[in-house]
Formats: C-alpha cells, sequence, structure tokens
C-alpha cells in the first residue's frame, strides 16, 4: 500500500509510516489545538520536502492571513506558490444564497485547481464552517457528505478540519464527519499540554496511545516516545 508522509516529526512513525494513499482524514479538535497549523503545515511539508502539490482550502480566513500564519514560522511558501507546488484557495459561498447552489461550482473551481496543479495533498479548513453556513439543519449532513465524498473522487489524501466543543470523545460538530472519513486524529490542549491521538486509521495499524505534542519555530513536533494517559485531557 502506497502511504503518504505528513512530514511532521514523530506523527508518521504512530501510523507505519504514513497515511494511507488517498484517505480523507478528519483533524479534530476544539478552538486552538492547532488544526489549522497542522493542515498548513501538511501541505507545506509536501511541497518542500516532497515535491507533492498541495491544495489548502479555508472557509474560515482569508488566504493573507493563512500566508501571514505560515510566514511566522521557517517556512518560504513564496516560492513554492511560485513554484505551482502549494496554492490556497479561499472558498466562495455567501450567506445570501443557497449554499448547496454554490458547493456545486465551487466544488468544480476546486476540481480544476486539482487538475491544473496536479494536486496531490488537499485540505479543507474547516468542514466546521462550512456546515454552519448550511442554514437549513436538515440538510447539514446530506450537504456535508455530499461535498466529502465529491472530494474523494479527486484521488489526493485529504485533511478535513473539524472544530470540536472541547469534549475529548466528540470528534465532529455536526455528528457526520467522523463517519464519512478514513481517519480521525484528534488534537486536544490541556493548558499548556497539547497532544495528538490517531483515533481512526482505515487500513492501517496504527499506534494507540495519547502523545504529547510542542509548536516550535518549524511547527508540531510529536513526542512519539513519550505518553498522555487518557485522564490528563481535559
Ligand atoms: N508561530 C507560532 N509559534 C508558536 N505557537 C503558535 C504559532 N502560531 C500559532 N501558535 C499557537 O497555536 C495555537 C492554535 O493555532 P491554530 O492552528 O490556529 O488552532 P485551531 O485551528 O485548532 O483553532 C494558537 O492559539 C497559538 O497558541
Ligand atoms: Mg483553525
Amino acid at each position: 500500500m502506497e502511504r503518504v508522509k505528513t512530514g511532521i516529526k514523530g506523527l508518521d512513525e504512530l501510523i507505519k509510516g504514513g497515511i494511507p494513499k488517498g484517505s480523507s482524514v478528519l483533524l479534530s479538535g476544539g478552538s486552538g489545538t492547532c488544526k489549522t497549523i497542522f493542515s498548513m503545515q501538511y501541505i507545506y511539508n509536501g511541497a518542500q520536502l516532497f515535491q507533492e502539490p498541495g491544495l489548502f482550502v479555508t472557509v474560515e480566513s482569508n488566504a493573507k492571513n493563512i500566508m501571514w500564519n505560515m510566514e511566522s514560522f521557517n517556512w518560504d511558501i513564496k516560492k513554492l506558490q511560485q513554484d505551482k507546488l502549494m496554492a490556497i484557495y479561499r472558498l466562495k459561498v455567501s450567506p445570501k444564497q443557497a449554499i448547496e447552489n454554490q458547493i456545486e461550482s465551487e466544488l468544480e473551481v476546486i476540481e480544476s485547481q486539482v487538475k491544473e496543479m496536479g494536486v496531490k495533498r488537499l485540505v479543507v479548513d474547516s468542514t466546521t464552517a462550512l456546515g454552519v453556513l448550511i442554514k437549513d439543519p436538515g440538510s447539514i449532513r446530506s450537504t456535508l457528505f455530499g461535498f466529502v465524498d465529491a472530494l474523494k473522487d479527486l484521488d489526493c489524501t485529504t485533511f478535513l478540519t473539524a472544530e470540536t466543543e472541547n469534549v475529548k470523545t466528540t470528534f465532529s460538530a455536526f455528528g457526520v464527519e467522523e463517519f464519512i472519513a478514513d481517519g480521525v486524529i484528534a488534537l486536544y490542549f490541556t493548558p499548556p499540554h497539547r497532544s495528538i491521538f490517531v483515533r481512526k486509521m482505515r487500513g492501517t495499524a496504527h499506534d494507540k496511545n495519547i502523545h504529547p505534542f510542542d509548536i516550535g519555530t518549524d511547527g508540531i513536533n510529536v513526542k512519539a516516545k513519550e505518553q498522555v494517559l487518557w485522564e490528563a485531557i481535559k
């Protein structure tokens, strides 16, 4: 089986070398647990270390903010963008029109960008922000499901972020995201301690412990040899 290395220090060894290629992985956690940094690092590493083109789709913030956030680490993303190894796309949805139609047309934009750049790594940050734009509560699940399902046809290895309430056993905001995903990685922040847990990963054995991580000047570093007790997570 082909695997895709996240390139995040200490993480790939927890999943036998990498994410099974073509998976959609949900990255869940409360606010401030490093979901955005993790997913930026996944795209950056792909471009910088493995020459794999990546597309970062943001629903929450504009492309400039994402760039500033990335540049706060020692990541030279301008060159990668010029070389078409990396792109940031702000999903364009207006609350004034029916969201379902807009999602259709945004999927077409994403698809053409994926084809044009030969994108291998895709991020959608976040499914929660997308979900709240869907006003009819009855159609949130089906619309989100349809969106993620359409992304699966793109032949990328994808990270979808989900913002949860700070409840350690909840992995999504709408209760559907984790079922669509092939994998779930949970991030926790119990101040001042940060930790990460591979909850599910279809098609591969994986580590079942919770591990601490920190954020340095080069991004996230997972301490694969250290463990955090479940009881220590609040
Ligand atoms: N350059 C940086 N160096 C160290 N820590 C940072 C840096 N940028 C952000 N952080 C920390 O990471 C936290 C979470 O980042 P973020 O990925 O945006 O969280 P989330 O997307 O889960 O809400 C910030 O609140 C801050 O504490
Ligand atoms: Mg975020």
